[in-house]
């Protein structure tokens, strides 16, 4: 087979300039001497990200471009640093301390960002929740983790069961015209009183700062947990990998509720203190081909549900704005197909570069750096001072070319250092001790190019999106309706994959257009809208092992006409 391959461009001055070479001479401890706790022994990822910059005389350059329909704000390195003061002090005043969880759950809004770094510089471990997410799902991280605060507005608290959280101590309202009472706070009101100094809360590095939930095959979602220690991958990978340099304008499409947002929304950039670009509000192609016209973004990072999205617009559209401003694209969260690598060089005249890493990784593992040749399809090559292999289920490395489990040799630095609460399900990833073991299968050619192949699991990702199967079985059968449900992912061009339900119904109720709707809006309204089934079919029943588990891979193969495989333990 004769792979295609984009040269870089000849004229790239880039950060990582001979990936070879850096790979076989790095070591971590080379970046870490970049941080305070060298000197100090303690440290802080808000300090790091935002105050040091103030201090050392880049006060005045622009941290956050803010926009959406109704704000337009800039904020100044120097403000960033009183504003996450401010906003650390209204926290500490309500009793938030070293280790508290503290979950935010508001829409993309300068004072997402604000609280986000402040309750980190109190060392609290901060849990961002996805504003569309709904009761159920909210309750099952505050409860999970026994979140002690949580920071949303007015629109979103009807969605947190205040009364079923026992350890939820205070709620802090960002909102106008708040009614404070003993457990509710007024947000603004105190954040305009507030002082702009604040006693930052130093830290080891290995204590915890941020825990993401995410979902597996089976389960509730789980908590993984980052500690400050990540500020070391967050620091290197900006440079090598988003190629960030000094006057660079920067926009990560993420939301902070998932962990590109974070890592690549707030960590990376802000770490080595360029111009950082926030758009709230929806997707639309015209809004965000806007975004990079307004703000003249130079790199720019999203995911292949986007650029697909970008792609079915036309390219009329796209040749409605000036673009010229991009130097480097990246994208991640889904294979980014080779046909949307040809989009971007066609209508960007740019390559998009394809970045492999997962919520448990907390940093990108396997990428395409601006100065390598890129093979279109395949996700590139592990960052200097990470080993990537293929191992089969035993963990033992095996040659180029043969498919089998990607995996990482233990002790990357922003690796997550725990589930939350579930320490044999941490143990669970690593493979005799030393590999962790991605759940996604993969071969590696003989130049070490990695290529991605599926998920090992049963997880779905459906437009950038990680969603259990389980998690949405479990509320489908809630509906009074619903006896049985079974959930894959189905392939799609668009959205890399939807969901699909199999579902068969109790005594008593037929299948309808009017059933299917009133489903759907069950699991939107108890979940989220991303995690209901675009697609349902209803069967009489479904196929499940004799222990009762239902079968994803049966229905996949049903619904890909593909065999289904050994059925030696499924049911009569
Ligand atoms: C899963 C992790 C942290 C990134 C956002 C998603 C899939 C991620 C790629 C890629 C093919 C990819 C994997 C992985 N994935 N990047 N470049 N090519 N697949 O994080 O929600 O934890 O999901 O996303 O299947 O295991 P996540």
């Amino acid at each position: 087979m004769i792979t295609e391959i984009l040269s870089p461009k000849q004229t790239g001055n880039h950060n990582l300039k001979n990936y070879e070479e850096q790979y076989n001479s790095y070591e971590w401890d080379q970046a870490e001497q970049q941080f305070s706790w060298h000197t100090t022994g303690l440290v802080n990822m808000a300090y790091e990200a935002i105050d040091r910059h103030a201090d050392l005389g880049k006060g005045s350059n622009v941290a956050l471009y803010y926009s959406d329909q109704n704000r337009k704000e800039n904020y100044t390195f120097q403000e960033m640093k009183e504003f996450s003061n401010k906003a650390g002090n209204v926290l500490r005043n309500i009793g938030v301390g070293k280790g508290d969880r503290v979950f935010i759950f508001m829409p993309r809004t300068p004072e997402l960002y604000f609280v986000l770094l402040g309750a980190i510089k109190l060392g609290a471990i901060v849990g961002p929740l996805f504003e569309a997410f709904m009761e159920g799902a909210v309750k099952d991280r505050l409860e999970d983790s026994s979140a002690k605060v949580i920071i949303t507005t007015p629109d979103l608290i009807g969605r947190v069961p205040v009364d079923e959280l026992p350890d939820l101590q205070k709620i802090v309202l960002v909102g106008s015209s708040v009614e404070e009472d003993a457990q509710t706070v007024d947000f603004y009101r105190h954040f305009e009183t507030a002082t702009t100094t604040l006693e930052i809360e130093w830290v080891d590095r290995e204590d915890g700062m941020i825990l993401h939930y995410t979902s597996g095959s089976t389960g509730k979602p789980k908590g993984v947990l980052h500690v400050h220690n990540a500020m070391v991958q967050h620091y290197e990978t900006a440079k090598w990998v988003l190629d960030l340099k000094e006057n660079d304008i920067y926009w990560c499409t993420a939301d902070p509720g998932w962990v590109t947002g974070t890592s690549y929304g707030v960590f990376a950039p802000w770490l080595v203190g360029v111009s950082n670009v926030i758009r709230g509000g929806r997707f639309s192609p015209d809004d965000w081909y806007q975004t990079i016209e307004d703000h003249q973004v130079t790199v720019w990072y999203s995911a292949p549900t986007a650029f697909r999205m970008l792609m079915g617009a036309g390219n009329d559209v796209f040749n409605n704005y000036n673009l010229s401003s991009l130097r480097h694209v990246l994208s991640v969260g889904e294979p980014l197909n080779p046909e949307v690598v040809r989009w971007g060089m066609e209508v960007m005249k740019l390559r998009i570069h394809d970045t492999w890493w997962m919520t448990e990784t907390g940093a990108q593992l396997i990428c395409n750096y601006p100065s390598m040749e890129i093979k279109p399809g395949s996700m590139g090559k592990p960052i200097p001072g990470v080993e990537a292999a293929i191992v089969d289920d035993k963990g033992n490395k095996l040659p180029p070319n043969r498919m089998g489990n990607l995996a990482i040799k233990k002790g990357w630095p922003s690796m997550m250092r725990a589930i939350w609460n579930r320490p044999e399900k941490y143990e669970s990833y690593f493979l005799s001790g030393d590999w962790y073991v991605s759940g996604d299968s993969a071969y590696m050619d003989e130049d070490g190019y990695f290529w991605f192949q599926g998920r090992v699991d049963d997880v779905i990702m459906t437009a950038g999106e990680r969603v259990g199967p389980f998690e949405i079985e479990s509320k489908l059968v809630e509906h009074p309706a619903v006896a049985e449900a079974g959930v894959i992912g189905k392939p799609d061009p668009v959205r890399g994959e939807i969901i699909k339900a199999f579902i068969s119904l109790r005594d008593g109720y037929a299948p309808s257009e009017e059933l299917q709707e009133e489903i759907r809006s069950f699991v939107k309204k108890g979940l989220a809208a991303h995690a209901a089934p675009r697609e349902m079919e209803f069967k009489d029943s479904l196929p499940k092992t004799r222990s009762g588990k239902i079968m994803r891979r049966v229905l996949k193969a049903w619904e890909l006409d593909l065999p289904t495989g050994d059925l030696s333990t499924m049911e009569d």
